[in-house]
């Protein structure tokens, strides 16, 4: 029995697994492999508590409202990572969709993160930063930037403060 479900959500080619495999292994992919939904457990020692963190990596699809195993993924998770790529405007758009997916299936104070990646893409930029936290403000949602291919302890951060916000609440 996991301490906690993750669910990483977002359309397809955001980088959802490449954060997820950064995450669990401190490496990047570059291949572009449009992903089946896969679960990882992930054990670690966090705040002095052995803690057993299940993730789902999702597949991305064009109309994520539509699809019946995206409302089973939903039931099934504690707390969500709502990605979009900051390139991709659309994929900015289909986050806040995919909030109110959330709020219309949990009901209540649903634990979530939005993040921005691909930072490292600055040059074809197509979200400022200022609408990311926007957004996750009404979200009632944390708000990070992230680059999968740069790496750095942000990534590892989103999943702990995410879990610790599940138990928390
Ligand atoms: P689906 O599984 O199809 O839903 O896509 P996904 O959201 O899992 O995307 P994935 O992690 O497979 O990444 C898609 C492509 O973007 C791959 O070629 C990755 O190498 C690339 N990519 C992911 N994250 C980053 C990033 O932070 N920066 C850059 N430059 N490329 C990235
Ligand atoms: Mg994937």
């Amino acid at each position: 029995q996991p301490d906690s479900r993750i669910v990483i959500l977002g359309n397809s080619g955001v980088g959802k697994s490449a954060l997820v495999v950064r995450f669990l292994t401190n490496r990047f992919i570059w291949e572009y492999d449009p992903t089946l939904e896969r679960t990882y457990k992930h054990h670690t020692f966090l705040d002095e508590e052995p803690t057993v963190m299940e993730i789902l990596d999702t597949a991305g699809q064009p109309s994520p409202e539509d699809s019946i195993q995206q409302e089973g993924n939903i039931r099934w998770g504690d707390g969500f990572i709502l990605v979009y790529a900051i390139n991709d405007r659309h994929s900015f758009e289909s986050a806040a969709a995919l909030k109110h997916q959330l709020d219309h299936i949990k009901k209540t104070n649903v634990q979530c993160m939005l993040v921005g990646n691909k930072m490292d893409l600055l040059h074809e930029r197509h979200v400022r930063t200022e609408e990311g936290e926007t957004l996750a403000q009404e979200m009632s949602c944390a708000f990070y930037e992230t680059s999968a291919s740069d790496g750095g302890e942000e990534i590892s951060e989103i999943f702990y403060e995410l879990h610790r916000d599940i138990k928390r609440r």
